[in-house]
């Protein structure tokens, strides 16, 4: 009785872009199985047709699976990784660009528990399943931390807060979702502008990070690094960290 509680009271964190990863995996297998029944089922030509196919399906189907592959097991890898590189400090304030289902901001105030943490987003249904700010309250109330992180609905590109306001400022998997690039450096510029003197961004993507760390190189930020993780997230991912030198006049 006691288990049955528990496991129904766990923090759910999603399954980024479903469309995309239901897309991918009955797509390409729909693909695979209709070149396979063309090699079993015809001979000549039409066999090599049936190959092509199944070639062709074999690559989206292989990446609908390492999008399961990360849900399942790399989303928490990052995660700990985003953790351990932003070297949070007792009492730290953090935000969450982009928090979803709240998995960088409770994994933020648990690990801080003098500090605030807060989360934005704009809630986007394509790039999350049940994203809702219910569902990241839900996992905050669940992982006991509701006494140091809150949310807020707002737009990574107009961040509802005075300049240097946070310690760390993370963010995974969301500025991708901005696709026009001006805005993109927008977002990047507002997440630079909310950073403390001698405070650090990490962020992750699963596109190359290299333009990020431009807007922030840009915005005064020294880049301490911009490189793969793909062992880290078993999937593609790029990882950013960058400071703002302590001696900076705001
Ligand atoms: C793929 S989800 C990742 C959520 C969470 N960071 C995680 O890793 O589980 C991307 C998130 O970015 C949010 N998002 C997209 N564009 C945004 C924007 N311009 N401002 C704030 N959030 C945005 C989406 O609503 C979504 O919750």
């Amino acid at each position: 009785m006691t288990q049955r509680t528990t496991s129904a009271a766990r923090a759910r964190y999603g399954f980024d872009a479903p469309g995309i990863m239901l897309g991918l995996l009955f797509g390409g297998a729909t693909m695979v199985l209709l070149g396979w029944a063309v090699v079993a089922l015809t001979a000549g030509a039409a066999r090599y047709l049936g190959m092509i196919l199944m070639a062709l399906g074999a690559i989206p189907l292989f990446f609908g699976l390492l999008m399961v592959l990360y849900a399942f097991a790399g989303k928490a890898r990052t995660r700990d990784h985003i953790l351990h590189l932003a070297d949070l400090r007792d009492g730290d304030t953090v935000l969450d660009v982009g928090t979803g289902a709240g998995l960088l901001l409770v994994a933020a105030a648990k690990r801080n528990p003098r500090g605030t943490a807060i989360g934005i987003d704009l809630w986007s249904a394509k790039d999350l399943s049940n994203n809702a700010a219910a569902t990241t309250l839900r996992n905050i109330a669940v992982e006991g931390v509701d006494d140091r992180a809150a949310v807020r609905t707002a737009d990574a590109r107009a961040l509802p807060f005075p300049d240097a306001g946070f310690d760390r400022v993370l963010s995974l998997l969301c500025l991708h979702n901005i696709e026009d690039e001006t805005d993109q450096r927008r977002a990047c510029h507002e997440i630079a502008r909310v950073l403390k003197p001698g405070g650090r961004i990490v962020i992750g993507d699963y596109v190359p990070t290299h333009r990020y760390a431009a807007a922030f190189a840009d915005a005064g930020l020294h880049i301490v690094r911009s490189r793969p993780a793909f062992g880290i997230a078993l999937s593609l991912m790029w990882i950013v960290v960058a400071e703002r030198p302590a001696d900076t006049r705001i």
